[in-house]
């Protein structure tokens, strides 16, 4: 360890969809602290980066297996990073089940797939972080994304469940919960402009988030300075939720 504990110099890391949105500011962030990392995703990078791919649908239980074993027979993973999501609106009342189970699917059985696959080997070394992309939506309802928020506010439980059975076995199992960030998610509602000035109006840091502002949160819980730091959501929204 460093003198103050924040170094990831000789840890590697696995971010899912850590190409694009919330996920190249983590990736970027985890590269900029020292760490190798490797994205799951399905589309590759759009420019240079010292990141590696591995091309993994989060929709298919078999392609996740096989990326994790992948990733597994370079080494030891010791940060696994579940940013990976998807979003799709419908009011309640005709809410079609397919689309209810495509969310689920990716927001929630992949990351309890990939805690299993990687939480394992962490597990028996003793060590390991993971950490989870909850949503302000772990906490409120929302409107008209009913499975997004039932998906994210089961990322939160999940994060305490995990860190309750693994947190005396050397693994920190926490989560971010971002709040309105800049990124493709939110393509919607940044073009409609009365929504967009409504949000900006109501955030005390009076601007939406990057992904920067991400990617410096998930070093610190992926770092030793988080050691004693277990089963937290921890939210990054510019105020938003003390407002
Ligand atoms: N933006 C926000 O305001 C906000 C707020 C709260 C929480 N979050 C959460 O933060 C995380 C990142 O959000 P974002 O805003 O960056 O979203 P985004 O811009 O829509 O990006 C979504 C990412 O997930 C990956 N992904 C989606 N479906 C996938 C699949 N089937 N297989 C593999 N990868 C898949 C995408 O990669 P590929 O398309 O290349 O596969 C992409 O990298 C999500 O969990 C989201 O719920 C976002």
């Amino acid at each position: 360890m460093d003198d103050t504990g924040f170094s990831l110099t000789g840890k590697t890391a696995v971010v899912t969809g850590g190409f694009r949105g919330l996920g190249a500011g983590i990736t970027a962030a985890l590269l900029d602290a020292g760490a190798e990392v490797t994205v799951l995703s399905r589309g590759g990078p759009d420019a240079a980066t010292r990141a590696r791919w591995i091309q993994t649908d989060l929709a298919d239980e078999s392609s996740i297996a096989s990326a994790a074993e992948q990733a597994l027979s370079r080494g030891p993973v010791h940060i696994l990073v579940n940013n990976a999501g998807t979003q799709i609106r419908h009011p309640a009342v005709e809410f079609p089940l397919s689309d209810w189970d495509a969310v689920f699917q990716v927001n929630l059985r992949a990351v309890v797939q990939l805690c299993q696959l990687f939480g394992a080997p962490m597990l028996q070394r003793g060590a390991g972080k993971i950490i989870n992309l909850a949503s302000l939506l772990s906490f409120q309802g929302g409107v008209t994304v009913p499975a997004y928020s039932a998906s994210k506010g089961a990322i939160a439980q999940l994060t305490k469940a995990l860190c309750n059975e693994w947190a005396g076995r050397g693994v920190n199992v926490n989560a971010i919960a971002p709040g309105y960030m800049d990124t493709e998610m939110n393509a919607a509602l940044i073009a409609d402009p009365v929504r967009s000035r409504q949000i900006s109006e109501r955030i005390p840091a009076a601007r939406w988030g990057t992904p920067q502002d991400v990617g410096g949160a998930v070093v610190f819980l992926a770092s030793e300075a988080a050691a004693y730091i277990h089963g937290q959501v921890l939210v990054v929204d510019g105020g938003w939720m003390a407002r």
